[in-house]
């Protein structure tokens, strides 16, 4: 018998991987068009960083590590995500003191050792992107925005976006305490792993998939709404998150009751799911991290992120076409003058992408002052200045950086002139 690649392991040949070029294409021209870079890090990382980051009792962490002891005594692991390496580079290189607010997206191998079955594999691939340094709900929005973009211009149908929030760490203890009392009484019957995750991980018992369990948790009504009380606060950035989906168009179902597999998250998370594909049909999944940076030895910063297994994509674009070639240059800040612009302006950019001008704007309400010098260095071409005077005008005051010009627009006119001006050719975004 000739030697065959290990099980839920694949080789990528001939057709298929033309695919998987015109994917991988697709995702590195959209991110870069939502302002994000690229950054690859290595498949081998401490064991530590996974244990300190996704959580000693997730299933990742219990089952699924592929560990390896290296030529010494020395654990290491063959990445089974990529939020976590993100982290520790965003650290490692200093990307907190020199850059801020860092946009990064990934694309490459990631192993889980999983019974291999359609759409679950052992070595799968992931693209995904990672927001760090803000915990506007501003950057979640585009993050999912993005999300969803990606998906469809990868030939991915009538996919499914399910939202929630899980609230801060106190809303967790408060809401775990909670839901203890209510699984309290049925706690012996249980099965084994849930009676474990009873003390340590409780809200998994509601993802469960052994039948007395989900039997149990049907009877007290637990899988109908979401487990987590939010306080004040976060129920303010719930709010506003979805409220930016409706602004950015983005339909969503936000009565769903999902788990994720991992620990980090905190308010917003989102799955998406995609038709066709069985019980693997999560095609992307993600969420915010807002502590996850400081437990990595960090400063305390927010940031959000997803990531889409790539297998999955491609089975659900099923025969639709995957991508369109591309081409982008950094083109327009668009500086806001007040908060309240937010709205109109993340309007402009969304419209500026889907034209296929890189555009980028500021989700934390800085100072006019404090965007143009992050204008000047994201090195834009172009920044659009909106203010109160400018929309009683009905127009963006754009300065040509290259040129050191500047001239007052008519909003109207402002996409269609942008897209004309930005130098490149700017193909259409949307799928064929
Ligand atoms: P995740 O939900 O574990 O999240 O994985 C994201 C996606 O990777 C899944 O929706 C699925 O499409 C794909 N995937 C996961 N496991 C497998 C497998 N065994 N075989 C094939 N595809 C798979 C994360 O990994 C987080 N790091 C996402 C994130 C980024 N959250 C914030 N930032």
């Amino acid at each position: 018998m000739p030697l065959q690649a290990l099980r839920g392991t694949t080789d990528l040949l001939g057709d298929e991987l033309a695919r998987w070029g015109a994917l991988e294409h697709t995702v590195r021209r959209l991110a870069q068009l939502y302002g994000y870079q690229e950054l690859r890090t290595p498949v081998i990382e401490e064991v530590a960083l996974f244990l300190r980051s996704i959580g000693e009792t997730t299933d990742i962490i219990q089952k699924e590590m592929f560990q390896v002891r290296d030529r010494g005594d020395h654990e290491i692991v063959l990445r089974p995500e990529g939020t976590a390496s993100v982290v520790r580079a965003y650290l490692e290189h200093n990307l907190h003191k020199t850059q801020g607010f860092t946009k990064l997206f990934y694309l490459g191998p990631m192993f889980r050792a999983e019974r291999p079955q359609a759409g679950r594999l052992r070595q799968f691939h992931q693209y995904g992107v990672e927001a760090i340094g803000s915990s506007s709900p501003w950057v979640d929005v585009e993050a999912i925005v993005l999300c969803m973009k990606m998906l469809e211009t990868c030939g991915v149908r009538g996919a499914t976006l399910w939202l929630s929030s899980m609230g801060c760490r106190d809303d967790q203890r408060r809401s775990a305490e909670q839901l203890r009392q209510q699984l309290a009484p049925h706690e012996t019957e249980l099965c084994k792993e849930c009676r474990a995750r009873f003390e340590k991980n409780v809200f998994r018992i509601l993802d469960c998939k052994h039948p007395s369990c989900q039997a149990i948790v049907a009877k007290a009504g637990l899988g109908k709404r979401s487990p987590f009380l939010l306080c004040e606060a976060c129920q303010a950035h719930f709010a506003e998150v979805r409220r930016g989906l409706g602004v950015a168009q983005i339909s969503f179902d936000d009565t769903q009751v999902f788990a994720r597999g991992l620990d980090y998250y905190t308010r917003t998370v989102f799955e998406v799911r995609a038709k066709g594909l069985g019980a693997q049909d999560a095609v992307a999944a993600g969420g915010r991290y807002d502590h996850l940076v400081e437990e990595l030895d960090g400063p305390s910063v927010g940031a959000v992120g997803f990531a889409a297994g790539i297998e999955r994509v491609l089975l659900a674009a099923g025969e639709h076409k995957v991508g369109t070639a591309l081409s982008t240059r950094r083109g327009v800040y668009l500086a806001v003058a007040q908060p309240t612009l937010t709205d109109k302006a993340f309007r402009l950019v969304q419209q500026l992408r889907e034209r296929g001008v890189s555009a980028i704007m500021d989700y934390d309400g800085k100072s006019l002052k404090a965007q143009l010098r992050e204008a000047d260095k994201t090195e834009c071409q172009f920044v659009a200045i909106l203010g109160e005077a400018e929309l009683k005008q009905g127009a963006v005051t754009l300065k040509d950086l290259g040129a050191g010009s500047q001239q007052t627009i008519a909003m109207d006119a402002f996409v269609e002139e942008m897209s004309k001006r930005v130098k490149t050719i700017c193909h259409s975004l949307s799928p064929a």
